[in-house]
């Protein structure tokens, strides 16, 4: 049993950020940011919210997979930063799609959150669980991040996309996901402090916070090593891969990434110049993206490798 990818969609909200205008509220400037990670803008809600850029990006994969609702018996949204604790994004989706013999859940895996959720589809396909799943990765970070630390709050960008994906005959994909909760400090984003009538008075804690040097140094070395892993499960060689689609923090990671393996740089789509870090939504997002340019083609070898937060990495291989 494989998993194959039969539609994508992607939703963004209106109002663009340009580096130039963060320039004139914060201490910062489009040099900076455009030789520092390659992001030239960024889309940041005014009036969106996560589910709703969730359920847009959703019904639009929905339609281009040709799926009625009704076919849909699993929808994953990973997020780390969902409208409400409860319910859950995927059943504000679910009920948005009108997607009612779907069971719904979301899942939080940081930037690794589509990933992941790709991997969790496929096992449930495998076991003969479920048939036809609507996985979204959909992050409003603006709300998370600290507006007054230009070190972070220049990197990230809102947005979500989604993709529907069907069990169909076939080698499984190669997979690979890691996690390293030791390392977790690195990247953190904390919720509200515990309040109740027995708990001391606290204020509530920093809301984004990075090292990012670290997280340079972790991406640079973790995902050339799990390419290297899925390319050895499906008994290929890196060369034969047509496409790398990278999660989408920073362009000199990407470029370190492919001058490990030694591919050319043209075969790393990027879309981080005008989104930004999208966390979980970034995966789906470039996705959509080339596959609606027409760039990927049937039989085309996909990687799709995401890292970040916990923390999290690790990479898919697929047959388009
Ligand atoms: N504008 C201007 N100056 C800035 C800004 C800014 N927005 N932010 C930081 N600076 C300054 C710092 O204050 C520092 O000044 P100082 O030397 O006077 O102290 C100087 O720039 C260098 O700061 P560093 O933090 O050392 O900058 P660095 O070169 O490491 O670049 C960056 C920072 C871009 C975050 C880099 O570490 C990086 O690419 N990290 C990868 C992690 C990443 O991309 N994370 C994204 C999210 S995580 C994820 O998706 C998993």
């Amino acid at each position: 049993m494989r998993i194959k990818i039969i539609g994508t969609g992607s939703a963004v909200p209106e109002n663009i950020v340009t580096n130039q205008m963060l320039s004139e509220i914060m201490d910062t400037s489009d040099e900076w940011i455009t030789t520092r990670t390659g992001i030239r803008q960024r889309r940041i809600a005014v009036t969106e919210t996560t589910s709703g850029l969730a359920s847009q990006a959703a019904r639009k994969a929905l339609e281009d997979s040709g799926c009625s609702p009704e076919e849909i018996d699993l929808i994953i949204v990973a997020t780390f930063s969902p409208d409400r604790c409860m319910p859950n994004t995927a059943c504000t989706v679910q009920a948005a799609l009108g997607c009612k013999n779907a069971v719904a859940f979301d899942l939080n895996a940081a930037c690794s959150g589509f990933l992941f959720a790709l991997n969790t589809a496929q096992a449930y396909m495998a076991a003969g669980i479920y048939r036809t799943a609507l996985l979204v990765g959909a992050e409003e970070i603006s709300k998370t991040v600290d507006w007054k630390d230009r070190s972070t709050c220049v990197l990230f960008g809102d947005g979500a996309g989604a993709a529907v994906v069907q069990a169909r005959e076939g080698t499984p994909m190669a997979f690979v996901q890691y996690s390293d909760g030791t390392k977790g400090e690195v990247l953190t984003c904390s919720e509200k402090a515990l309040k109740n009538p027995w708990a001391e008075p606290a204020e509530d804690p920093r809301m984004l916070c990075m090292d990012g040097q670290e997280v340079f140094k972790f991406a640079v070395r973790k995902v050339p090593e799990c390419i290297h892993e899925v390319a050895r499960q499906a008994g290929i060689s890196v060369s034969q891969i047509d496409w790398f689609l990278l999660h989408q923090a920073n362009s000199r990671i990407i470029d370190s990434v492919a001058k490990h393996l030694g591919v050319s740089r043209e075969r790393f789509p990027m879309n981080l110049d005008r989104y930004g870090n999208t966390s979980a939504a970034s995966i789906p997002l470039l996705l959509d993206e080339v596959r609606r340019e027409g760039r990927i083609r049937e039989g085309d070898l996909v990687v799709l490798s995401g890292f970040g937060a916990g923390l999290t990495w690790g990479a898919a291989l697929l047959e388009w």
